[in-house]
């Protein structure tokens, strides 16, 4: 748990039997976070290294793992973690999961009954069950379940007025090169702008479950998943990740932000920026499902 997190711990889970977390402690005697990375391909290696390069004064890698050993060559030997289901002895404060929502299904329990989780992979988090028994886990071990802004920005306009949202949508637009068809069984062809999904952000997310993480946010952050309507496009030659969001309120209020951001893979490239700022966030306090 992070030294900000408040509450006393109530396991819904049996925690691990491992010891406390230990943490080396600054040249100021302040405590590092120990950070766990879960997945270390563009999002999860960056992190590394700008835990490493840049805020090693108030972070330190707990752990490293990744179902592929080549993925951690560059990682010191004693970072890496060859079993997850042992991540308990490494007594890390915060688990950052980027990999895929398959982690969330496997470990998000019993990663919630021992410290903070923040997942990036928000997809696990379209199966209401699943939902459910996430935040309700956080809620009986004082503990966090983090969800990252990610590629939007201005999801905190949204939180602090949820409820009072008449509509909102969320838009992505992105070249078919950068979008991941695997749950629709390979890339179809696609000659101009092609909507490939119109709906609510939950059955958009289950159609395309690699490419929407942060419309869930927007969803999450606003009042729901089947309340937000998700917009998917693809876009041949678009040189950037679209994402627009039109929130309308009951009294008229309106909040729209557009967002174009440069593209790696799946990802954007200001994701590791926007993530290590989620994850400094993280350390204010708080109990339950919070939006970072
Ligand atoms: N929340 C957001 O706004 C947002 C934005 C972009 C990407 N994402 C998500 O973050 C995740 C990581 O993105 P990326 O661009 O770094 O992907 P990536 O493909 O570059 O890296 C994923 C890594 O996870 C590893 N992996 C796969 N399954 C694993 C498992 N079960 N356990 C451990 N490791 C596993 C892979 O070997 C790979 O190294 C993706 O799921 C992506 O959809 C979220």
């Amino acid at each position: 748990m992070l030294a900000g997190s408040s509450g006393t711990k109530r396991t819904l889970i049996p925690p691990t039997d491992a010891p406390r977390a230990v943490s080396t402690e600054t040249a100021a005697g302040e405590r590092r976070v120990r950070v766990g990375l879960v997945g270390m391909g563009y999002i999860g290696s960056a992190l590394h290294e700008l835990i490493r390069d840049r805020f090693g004064a108030l972070l330190e890698v707990a752990f490293v793992f990744d179902l592929d050993p080549g993925r951690l060559e560059g990682c010191r030997p004693e970072e890496v973690l060859d079993d997850l289901g042992r991540f308990g002895e490494r007594q890390a404060d915060l688990i950052v999961e980027a990999a895929t929502a398959e982690v969330t299904r496997a470990h998000g329990l019993a990663f919630l009954a021992a410290g903070d989780y923040l997942p990036l992979s928000l997809s696990a988090l379209v199966d209401p069950a699943l939902e459910r028994a996430l935040s309700e886990c956080a809620e009986h071990a004082g503990t966090r379940l983090l969800i990252p802004h990610g590629a939007l920005a201005g999801l905190e306009g949204l939180e602090e007025r949820r409820g009072s949202w008449e509509s909102v949508t969320v838009t992505f637009r992105k070249d078919p090169l950068h979008i991941d068809f695997a749950s629709v069984g390979g890339r179809p062809e696609i000659d101009g702008p092609t909507t490939l999904v119109d709906g609510s952000v939950r059955e958009a997310a289950r159609a395309y479950p690699r490419n929407l993480n942060a419309m869930i946010a927007a969803g999450l952050a606003s009042g729901g998943l089947d309340r937000c309507r998700g917009i998917f496009v693809a876009e041949p030659g678009l040189d950037v990740h679209v994402a627009e969001l039109d929130a309308r309120a009951v009294d008229g209020s309106e909040l729209r932000i557009c967002k174009r951001q440069r593209i790696a893979g799946v990802s954007g490239t200001e994701l590791p920026d926007a993530v290590i700022h989620s994850i400094l966030r993280a350390t204010s306090p708080g109990i339950g499902m919070q939006i970072v």
